[in-house]
Order: structure tokens, then sequence, then C-alpha cells
């Protein structure tokens, strides 16, 4: 069953997603060559305990840290380490949840480090716009499969390809609620959108196949062909007026990240 919010539950919704917005722009910002991905998760924790969320990663399905970081060909939920320094050159994803006051807000975004090559700029620009023409179909009245397939049209046409093996989600008071939100699906097919939906809508685009393993600490998805993959994340609702993205400041346009 998919769970409609109300306004008063989407304006709760839209606290934890300025929450996981701050910390995900902090994190940004703090992204340099050198730095340590626990670092990034050390800000994370503080800055979520000073806004009195919760981080909603943190002893999930016991996962041990409280964003994911994923390097280069790494996929998904990588874990973060003291050990693991980001080089000049590199594409680092950021994906982090919080729960406040029982409501749940989800983001991620990928970004370079330092210089990156052209083909790695080309990677996170597409597969960022990937996400806005999924947003795009987040309306009353269309289906789940415009948003899946708007994804996977542009993602495809660029040359790249979508991850099958994860998948974004129906969010609220549960981080993981109905319906599933795959990258890649069929126009007019699925459930109806409706007013009050609220979906965590999560491109995770490989630059060759779309073929994921998982490494042997159980979390880390990488590429099976060793090719770059990013990953864009925002937590949007359905309204009357069109898609309400929950995790970034009312006020904000342009690009989503
Ligand atoms: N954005 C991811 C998701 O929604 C983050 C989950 S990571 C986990 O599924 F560690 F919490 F599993
Ligand atoms: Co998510």
């Amino acid at each position: 069953m998919v769970i409609c919010k109300s306004p008063a539950e989407l304006e709760k919704m839209h606290r934890a997603g300025l929450i996981v917005w701050g910390a995900l722009e902090k994190m940004r910002a703090m992204v340099r060559p050198g730095l340590a991905t626990k670092e990034l998760d050390e800000f994370a924790e503080a800055y979520t305990a000073e806004h009195r969320a919760r981080p909603a990663f943190k002893g999930y399905r016991g996962y041990p840290g409280s964003v994911c970081t994923s390097i280069n060909q790494e996929v998904v939920h990588g874990i973060p380490s003291p050990s693991r320094r980001v080089r000049e050159g590199d594409i680092l994803s950021m994906d982090f949840g919080v729960e406040l006051e029982g409501y749940f807000g989800d983001a991620a975004l990928t970004v370079p480090v330092g210089k990156v090559t052209p083909a790695r700029e080309k990677l996170l620009r597409v597969t960022r716009e990937s996400l806005e023409r999924g947003i795009e179909k987040v309306r009353p009245g269309n289906r789940l499969g415009d948003v899946s397939a708007a994804v996977q049209q542009w993602v495809e046409g660029n040359g790249f390809s979508v991850v099958r093996e994860f998948v974004g989600h129906g969010i609220g008071t549960k981080m993981h609620e109905e319906p599933q939100v795959p990258n890649y699906g069929t126009p007019g097919q699925g459930p109806r959108l409706q007013e009050g939906m609220v979906l965590a809508i999560e491109p995770m685009v490989n630059s060759g196949g779309p073929g994921v393993r998982v490494l042997d600490d159980d979390w880390t998805a990488v590429t099976t062909d060793g090719s770059d993959s990013a990953h864009f994340e925002h937590t949007v609702a359905v309204t009357s007026k069109g898609p309400w993205i929950l995790t970034r400041p009312r006020e904000a346009t342009g690009p989503v990240w």
C-alpha cells in the first residue's frame, strides 16, 4: 500500500529533508584531495545531533556508518573509513538520511574531487539530469513508470546504463515504504501518482555496463566491469502544484544539486 501524507506531514518531512540537505551541502564543501571518508561521517553525525535528528542509516540492517561514501567504481553503500582518502580526479558519492520526529528524509549526490576527466564530468551531469527528468514527472495523474522511464531514457540516450539491483522507494515514517521506484520502466505503467505520495528517486548510473556486485564487506556495491558510477537522490512529494523537493529549501531553483 502506498501511503499518502497530509500537508502537515509533508511539512514535517521537509524539516527532516532540510537537515539532510544542509549536511550534504556542508559535506560537499569539505571534499578535497586527502579527505578521509570517515571525516564526512563524523561531520554528518555531529550535524545531525546539533539538529536534534537521528542518522537514519546507522544500524539499519547492521550498516555501520551514518553516511554512505562511494568512490569511482563503487556504486552505493561504501562504508566510511579513516584509511580511505579521496584523491584528485576521483568522483565521490555521498548518500545521507535522517529521522526527525518520526519522519524521514533521504538524499545523495556525487561530486568531483578537484579536477576530473571530461568523461567523469559527463557522468555526473547526466546522472543529475536524469534525476531532474524523473522529478519533472512527479505530478498527480502521472504513473510511476513515467518517472522511471524518464530517468532511463536520459541515461541510456547519453550512452550510460542504469543499475537494476537497487531502486528508489517510497518514504515517510519509515525510510523504505512502498512503492519501489526503479530507474527503468515503461511510460503509462505502474501505480498512478496521487497528491501526498512521497518518493525517494535515486538514479544509480554506470559509465559501462549495468552489472553490480557486493564486496566482501557485505555492503559496498561496485560495478562488475570496473567502470565509474554516480548516484543522485532527492525525496520528492507529489502535490497539485507539481513536484516538491523536500530535501532542499523551498526557494531553491536551478539544478537540483
Ligand atoms: N539511500 C539509500 C536507500 O535508500 C541508503 C540506504 S543505506 C543503508 O536505500 F545503509 F541504510 F542501508
Ligand atoms: Co534512498
